[in-house]
């Protein structure tokens, strides 16, 4: 039997049928760009993620470029200002902030949920606090990031708290997490159920074809309920141009084309669906992995987790740290030789890529004076040797999930 990763093919004939009817809708429409497939998918994604404004555009990245640039354009921030955000992501969360000038506060995710660890931040916020208070030292830091990473809700109350605690904006990262849930807990105590990529000030998301909601190219859309945000994102995302051949920002040609919102705006429909697939494969991993070798994540409800991925910790039971590479790396092989696809979220953390290696922010490389001297990222570090992603789609079948524990389960 073969379990591929992720099989973009059947993906998209799940709902084959529509998709080649919208997509020959826009081809015969003969309108490309800017036209009622964007401004349908745009009204029926806001409904969805319950935002004010969606606001389509090329990608993923260029959604997070566009939130921090336009809050340097309305005046919120400016360039040397600090973001924190998690240091295990994808490095698009990082790209998005480095782009703009502004610095990264990279920030250690728990190890047991594999998100942004919140008790880490309020350390951060505290000791910027000190350091003004005593020092004088002006305290730059204006947002906080947070990454869904993995399909699995990385906001905590505590995150919400400390925003409005130190008049920090929240920027959510969805690139992962379309029709993930949160439980919120607003300044007066109500508990609200919102999306993720409603819950902050602002959120960008990817429709990368492997994501949850995937186009069959690249996408991606900036959801906020800030009309002067929504606004300067929509007039970046179109050349800096909020009336035609008039520029107002220079900006760059960062649309999301008719096509592929077409395409989104029918896929949009089946997104529970799809992600309750991935929910019922989950779980039948959850109940049946069952090797010393390999560690979970700790299960959250269905609601805040919609298995973008499947993240497995491949490493000794008796180890704090990781093993170094070599024991993932042979499950890996070992799956691949018996015709199970994995991959690996990610393998170089971005503090650690070459791009950033003197970045002057960056002082989380191992130093060469010495033990001691760099801020050490050690859970981030641990994760890169470790993590293994199983396969994961709407299309898995049972036969094939139930192939891919027993390979599991007999790794010695
Ligand atoms: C966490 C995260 N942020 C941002 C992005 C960037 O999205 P895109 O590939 O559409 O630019 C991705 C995906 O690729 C991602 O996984």
């Amino acid at each position: 039997m073969t379990v591929p990763f992720l099989s973009l093919k059947d993906v998209t004939a799940l709902h084959g049928a529509e998709i080649n009817e919208a997509v020959s809708r826009v081809i015969n429409s003969g309108w490309y760009l800017q036209g009622e497939e964007n401004a349908r998918f745009e009204r029926d994604y806001a409904d969805y993620i319950g935002t004010k404004h969606c606001i389509g555009c090329a990608n993923g990245l260029d959604a997070l470029i566009w939130i921090w640039r336009a809050y340097i354009e309305l005046g919120v921030m400016q360039p040397g200002d600090e973001v924190i955000l998690p240091a295990n992501t994808y490095i698009a969360t990082h790209l998005g902030i480095t782009e703009n000038g502004l610095i990264p506060v990279c920030v250690e995710p728990k190890e047991e949920t594999l998100e942004i660890d919140e008790d880490k931040i309020e350390e951060i916020l505290v000791k910027r606090e000190e350091q003004r208070v005593k020092n004088g030292i002006e305290n730059r830091i204006k947002a906080i990031c947070i990454v869904h990473l993995y399909g699995r809700c990385a906001y905590t109350d505590k995150i919400g708290e400390l925003c409005r605690k130190y008049n920090l904006k929240l920027v959510e990262d969805n690139a992962q997490a379309h029709g993930c849930v949160a439980q919120v807990r607003g300044k007066n105590g109500e508990v609200k159920t919102v999306r993720t990529g409603a819950i902050g000030d602002a959120a960008g998301h990817s429709f990368y074809p492997g994501k949850n909601l995937g186009a069959l190219g690249d996408g991606g859309a900036v959801t906020t309920n800030d009309d002067a945000l929504a606004a300067a994102v929509r007039a970046l995302a179109n050349y800096g141009s909020q009336k035609k051949y008039v520029f107002k920002y220079t900006g760059r040609n960062s649309r999301l084309d008719e096509i592929q919102a077409a395409v989104l705006d029918v896929k949009l429909k089946y997104l529970d669906e799809d992600n309750r697939h991935r929910q019922q494969v989950a779980a039948y991993y959850y109940d049946h992995i069952d090797n010393p070798l390999i560690t979970l994540p700790k299960r959250l409800d269905d609601a805040n987790n919609v298995y973008h991925l499947f993240p497995i910790l491949v490493k000794s039971p008796s180890l704090q740290g990781g093993d170094g590479v070599g024991l993932r790396n042979r499950l890996h092989d070992y799956l691949a030789e018996h015709g199970v696809g994995t991959v690996i979220h990610y393998p170089i953390p971005p503090h650690m890529q070459e791009c950033y290696k003197d970045a002057a922010w960056n002082r989380y490389l191992p130093s060469p004076l010495g033990e001691g001297a760099g801020e050490r990222l050690p859970i981030t570090e641990m994760l890169a040797e470790c993590e293994l992603s199983l396969p994961m789609s709407p299309c898995l079948m049972t036969a094939q999930k139930e192939y891919v524990v027993r390979l599991i389960n007999e790794f010695k």
